[in-house]
């Protein structure tokens, strides 16, 4: 009797397809009212005697039926993960679906190529606000309220509240105010480069109202012009990737004295130029000793340090080295032309990697 309840469902749980007929096995034999079940509480009724042997007989059964599901469960559920994994085989060695790629600026490209190799002559970056205070735009690099150094900036001004009467702050117009911040802040002696983005109300084929400059400083006790020559040479081979020479020439900047305008050599054939050859001369930055009176707005004596300053315009370089004919489609986000002169996310400009 006992033995055919076994075989039964044994034989049942063995050929069970899945959970839930294992499950409905489950309730059939050792549930509340399943069978093993009934006969457990038939226990009651025999005799002493007959209980003695039925009792462990039955809980035997108990066990060996639970044990039995217990181990199909398991053995089911490896099935289907078998089955899974055969069905969802994947080919790990089959090239990944093509993503576009961006590409980095020729802006942001160059501006990291200048301060790779300005870094690696000592100078440290330094940044200021683009919405800047009228003093330092202005006054703190000599160049008071009616200089015409102001109109000539084309400067974007603030709006002030009515009634206001204090002077607008200003888009700065040049990162030059960078070099009265780090003074105050770091004093002397003190050798920086400011990347940044500048503002000037005017538009055409070389002029956009956004462009971007970078600006060098370096005072010490005894800096003089030849160490600006030195470095200025330095960087333009450099970054051209061969031997420039410079040109100087004399010129005025309010907060330099005295000030010079920089040439690079280049040589002018079939319409495009070329840096670093011939004898054309291409005007690049402005330049001089810092003024005494910047000096004092930065906070340093004049009597005890001297130092050199440049201010160069980052896009003019980027068309200069990359071949660029207008300024403007720098600023227009046309993706064929940022496909086009757009460089390789990966191919980070480095001195020794190559710029
Ligand atoms: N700030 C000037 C400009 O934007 C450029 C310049 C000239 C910067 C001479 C300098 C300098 O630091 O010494 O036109």
């Amino acid at each position: 009797m006992m033995d055919d309840l076994r075989d039964k469902y044994l034989a049942a749980i063995a050929s069970a397809a899945d959970e839930a007929s294992l499950e409905e096995l489950r309730v059939a034999a050792v549930g509340k009212k399943g069978e093993v079940s009934l006969k457990m509480r038939g226990l009651g009724k025999m005799t002493p005697e007959e209980r003695q042997v039925a009792g462990p007989a039955l809980n035997a059964l108990k066990d060996e039926i639970n044990s039995a599901l217990t181990a199909k469960k398991i053995a089911l559920a490896d099935e289907a993960l078998d089955a899974r994994l055969a069905e969802e085989w994947l080919d790990v060695t089959l090239p990944s679906r093509p993503r576009p790629e961006g590409t980095i600026h020729p802006v942001s490209q160059v501006t990291e190529e200048v301060t790779a190799i300005l870094a690696d002559m000592g100078f440290a970056v330094a940044e200021g606000p683009q919405i800047e205070d009228d003093w330092y735009n202005f006054d703190a690099l000599n160049i008071p309220s009616h200089h015409p150094a102001r109109t000539e900036m084309d400067t974007f001004y603030m709006h002030r509240a009515e009634g206001d009467n204090r002077p607008p702050h200003v888009l700065r117009t040049h990162t030059s105010p960078v070099q009265i911040r780090s003074m105050q802040q770091h004093g002397a002696p003190l050798r920086i480069i400011c990347p940044g983005r500048v503002y000037r109300a005017d538009y055409d084929q070389t002029h956009t109202p956004m462009f971007h400059q970078v600006e060098g400083l370096a005072i010490d006790k005894d800096i003089s012009m030849a160490n600006l020559k030195w470095v200025l040479e330095e960087f333009f081979s450099a970054f051209f990737g061969t031997s420039v020479k410079t040109r100087f020439r004399a010129s005025h900047f309010p907060f330099t004295e005295p000030s010079a305008e920089v040439d690079i050599q280049c040589s002018w054939e079939g319409g495009t130029v070329k840096v670093g050859e011939g004898d054309g001369w291409l005007e690049v930055l402005g330049s001089g000793m810092v003024h005494p009176k910047v000096l004092e707005a930065g906070g340093i004596d004049p009597a005890e340090w001297q130092g050199f300053a440049f201010g160069m315009g980052i896009d003019r370089m980027a068309m200069l080295k990359y071949g660029v004919p207008d300024l403007r489609a720098f600023f227009d986000s046309d993706l064929r032309w940022l496909r086009h002169y757009g460089f390789r996310s990966l191919a980070v400009p480095t001195l020794h990697g190559g710029l």
